[in-house]
């Protein structure tokens, strides 16, 4: 076992999260990780209506018995999302934990407190982070630039951003950002993080529910194949490489503005690429992690696994050095 504060704060055998993910974290997988006995989330914003969320808490829960919760991202949006019944339908379903992403999520805080719901805020800065604890969240998770989905302006990679975050903030933080073994969860325990959270590997495991050319796609991806887009518009985003982050980055580069590319990474083309493995179809998240997948395991022999490479490391090289 390798216990810290965080899984006795979240209530979560092992310090491995699996964090929202659009299109993805549905309850296929986040039950897969519950029976494994690390965090997921299911993602609100992948049913297309609170009443959808409330149905796929409760078919969640027919897949497994242990804790499990529920990312909400609030995004800047003309036509936001009613994310006051989304929060009301977590509330009401009787989830014990919340990951919110995206903005300040400090609106939602008094309501889930007051039903005993422990938040997680995903970040990707020192400063956002120390905010966050200030407005009284349960711990952060800090994505690093080698992120899937948005890794911020700073471009700070997790080697300096957790313990940059860890020596500013009393609550437990996340280590999040191309963290795909366990040597990677080490490294995060020894640069002060209370664990793990996972977009990339997750993705590929057998259970995500994502075209298996997805999945081989990822396996045959290095390091290299990932590319930042919407960076002038200072909306960053790690999308792995394809035809179309490449004419997006293109047209973006040329000075062209969001409605020149809005059409290129509209949510039903990436949705297209997961359903039908078609993957030059639109834009889809992974991160630098690529780099490090081999396989595509059950995500309960993932788990298995980045807890005893971890363990062994720890107790073998790692103690073999301490002479
Ligand atoms: C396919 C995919 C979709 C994602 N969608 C979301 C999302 O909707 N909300 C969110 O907060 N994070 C989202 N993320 C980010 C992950 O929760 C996680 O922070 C990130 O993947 C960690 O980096 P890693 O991929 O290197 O492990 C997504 C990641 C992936 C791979």
């Amino acid at each position: 076992m390798l216990k810290t504060r965080f899984c006795e704060t979240f209530g979560v055998e092992h310090p491995i999260v699996q964090g929202g993910m659009q299109w993805v974290g549905t309850a296929e997988l986040v039950s897969a990780v519950a029976n494994a006995g690390a965090l997921g989330f299911l993602t609100a914003l992948t049913q297309p209506t609170p009443e959808a969320l409330v149905r796929e808490i409760a078919r969640c829960r027919e897949m497994t018995d242990r804790p499990f919760g529920v990312n909400l991202t609030i995004l800047p949006s003309i036509t936001p999302p009613p994310y006051d019944e989304y929060r009301r339908a977590i509330v009401e379903s009787g989830v014990r934990v919340v990951e919110t992403a995206g903005a300040n999520p400090r609106e939602h805080l008094p309501e889930f407190h007051a039903h005993g719901i422990k938040v997680l805020h995903k970040c990707t800065s020192v400063r956002h982070a120390v905010k966050a604890e200030a407005i009284g969240v349960d711990g952060v998770s800090i994505d690093g630039f080698e992120c899937a989905g948005h890794p911020g302006e700073d471009d700070i990679p997790g080697l300096v951003l957790i313990p940059a975050a860890v020596r500013r903030l009393s609550i437990p933080v996340i280590a999040s950002g191309g963290f795909a073994d366990g040597r990677g969860l080490v490294a995060a325990l020894a640069l002060g993080a209370e664990g793990i959270n996972m977009g990339t590997r997750f993705l590929c495991t057998r259970e995500a529910p994502v075209h298996q050319r997805v999945k081989e796609q990822i396996v045959a991806n290095s390091e290299l194949d990932t590319e930042l887009i919407f960076r002038p518009l200072r909306n960053t985003a790690r999308v792995a490489g394809n035809a179309v982050s490449r004419k997006v980055v293109e047209i973006l580069d040329e000075g062209g503005e969001f409605p020149d590319v809005r059409d290129l990474v509209a949510g039903v083309r990436g949705r297209k690429v997961f359903e039908d493995g078609d993957l030059d179809a639109g834009i889809w998240s992974a991160g630098l992690a690529q780099g490090l997948i081999d396989d595509i395991p059950t995500v309960r022999e993932l788990v298995d696994r980045i807890v005893a490479e971890a363990r062994e490391l720890i107790t073998g090289r790692l103690a073999a050095v301490c002479r």
